[in-house]
């Protein structure tokens, strides 16, 4: 079949694999193009340009990234068959760590742009289209990325807001202070125009983001006079732009708790109850070994002191199982530090050997069975409590925002201010808007509520 209509713009595929910061960057890369004329297609088939935007965390993410690759190929040489090009370009972590055996192993790819240097698509594009040679670029240019990106456009109700990149913890385990580089800020001014131009486009909830959201630091906005400020301090001035109703932030350390945040957790009503505060593991032995920083009874008094302040707060986590020296009685404290915090929801993984982190090389790797096995009674657990976190909400009222239609005819689908999905009746007209629902019951992975006229929430 071909296609003889002359062609208006040109199409754009982006697949994102890996974090919230990703997906962030993803949706800049779509806008920073669209003045260039491309628009966003569906499916990569066709395409102009495919970019896949990568994640290096685990084995399993960095290989996914080599199989698409192998069907672009074919895709890239259907359309060469037609007398057009397909550009590839492969964007994010595997980028930035795998930069020239990506391009070694798939020649074809046009394109290795790195998380801090994708500001520079549009200029690598024109590069490829005057040549064949392989394009990459990995430098870490956070500051110039920011500076260039073009204005934002937002998708719906709700947004994130990259606030913070990179990482100096060093985690043995971990390839993200390798991929993304130093721990950088960004300035308040930025963030605030930011934030303001979503809010003009009827953006209710944002999300800032961080690999280490609560190290974000910046002199006060211009003009003002006073310390350093810290998250806390942020989120509070956030809040003050109409139209904004909800702030979330994630992923914070334990190490950069600090008082400033706690308190503007307890105190800032748009500060939504939910904290990811991932741990890893129970065993302080195993908590040093992974350069975590602090210890399970540091963690575990840190949540006290969370909940004090906001008592209603769910706690979600990240849990890594298999860690090298990992014994079995070292996850057996593990398992007893997820019954003392009590979360609403978690991740957890197999310890997975990424190439150049200091875990690779550790000694007493544990076997991939034994992995499986604390895995599968890690979730069981974290699953009940995810459940009875869950069920606890049944007959209570919750304030919900609409974010998009359900899968049934007359169904929303919104969230409340624990990040629970929420199934609720109502017209599409309540899109965007924050209602009171009353839960009746729970699905696997949603609550489903009813929403409940004005005068009997005020009732
Ligand atoms: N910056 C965040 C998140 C980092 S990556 C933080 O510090 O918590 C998200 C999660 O992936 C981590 O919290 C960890 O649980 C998991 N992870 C990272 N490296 C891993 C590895 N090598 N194997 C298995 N899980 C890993
Ligand atoms: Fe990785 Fe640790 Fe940094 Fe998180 S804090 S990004 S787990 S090195
Ligand atoms: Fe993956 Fe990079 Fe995010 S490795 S988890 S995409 S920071």
């Amino acid at each position: 079949m071909t296609d003889t209509r002359q062609k208006q713009g040109k199409s754009l595929f982006i697949r994102t694999y890996g974090c919230q910061m990703n997906v962030y960057d993803s949706e800049r890369m779509a806008g920073l193009l669209k003045p260039l004329g491309y628009s966003l297609a569906d499916a990569p088939d066709g395409a102009d340009l495919v970019i896949l935007n990568t994640c290096h965390i685990r084995e399993k993410a960095a290989e996914k990234v080599y199989s698409e690759l192998g069907r672009l190929k074919k895709l890239k040489a259907d359309k060469a068959r037609q007398g057009e090009a397909m550009k590839i370009a492969v964007a994010g972590c595997v980028a930035q760590a795998e930069g020239p055996e990506i391009t070694a192993r798939a020649g074809y790819v046009d394109m290795v742009v790195g998380p801090q240097a994708y500001h520079r698509l549009p200029e690598l594009l024109a590069r490829a289209a005057r040549d064949d040679g392989d394009i990459l670029e990995t430098d870490f240019a956070v500051d110039e990325k920011f500076d260039r990106l073009a204005e934002r456009e937002a998708e719906g109700p709700t947004a994130f807001l990259t606030i913070q990149e990179g990482c100096d913890k060093f985690c043995t385990f971990c390839v993200v202070p390798y991929t993304r580089g130093a721990e950088v800020s960004r300035n308040v001014d930025a963030i605030v125009a930011e934030a303001r131009a979503l809010a003009a486009q009827g953006v209710r909830e944002i999300t800032l983001l961080g690999q280490n959201v609560n190290a974000w630091a910046s002199p006060p906005p211009a003009g003002e006079a006073g310390d350093a400020w810290g998250l806390g301090e942020l989120c509070r001035h956030l809040a003050k732009i109409d139209g904004i109703e909800r702030i979330r932030f994630t992923t914070s350390h334990p190490r950069d708790m600090d008082d400033g945040l706690i308190a503007a957790l307890g105190e800032e009503e748009k500060l939504m109850p939910y904290l990811h505060l991932p741990v890893q593991a129970g065993s302080d032995r195993v908590l040093k070994s992974m350069n975590r920083g602090h210890t399970a009874e540091h963690y575990i008094g840190l949540i006290e002191k969370i909940r004090s302040a906001r008592p209603d707060i769910a706690i979600s986590g990240d849990f890594i199982v298999g860690f090298p020296g990992e014994t079995a009685s070292d996850f057996e404290e593990t398992l007893a530090l997820v019954e003392a915090v009590d979360y609403s929801s978690a991740y957890s993984f197999k310890y997975s050997r990424r190439p150049g982190t200091p875990g690779a090389a550790m000694p007493k790797q544990v076997a991939e069975p034994e992995k499986d096995e604390r895995l599968a009674r890690l979730q069981a657990l974290l699953e009940r409590q995810r459940q009875s976190f869950n069920e606890a909400q049944i007959g209570k009222t919750l304030p919900v925002l609409f974010e998009k239609t359900g899968r049934h005819e007359g169904q929303m689908v919104g969230r409340s201010p624990y990040l629970q999905s929420v199934h609720v009746s109502a017209s599409q007209s309540m899109l965007g808007s924050i209602a009171p629902v009353k839960i009746e019951g729970i699905t696997p992975n949603a609550l489903a509520g009813v929403l409940v006229k004005d005068n009997e929430a005020a009732a």
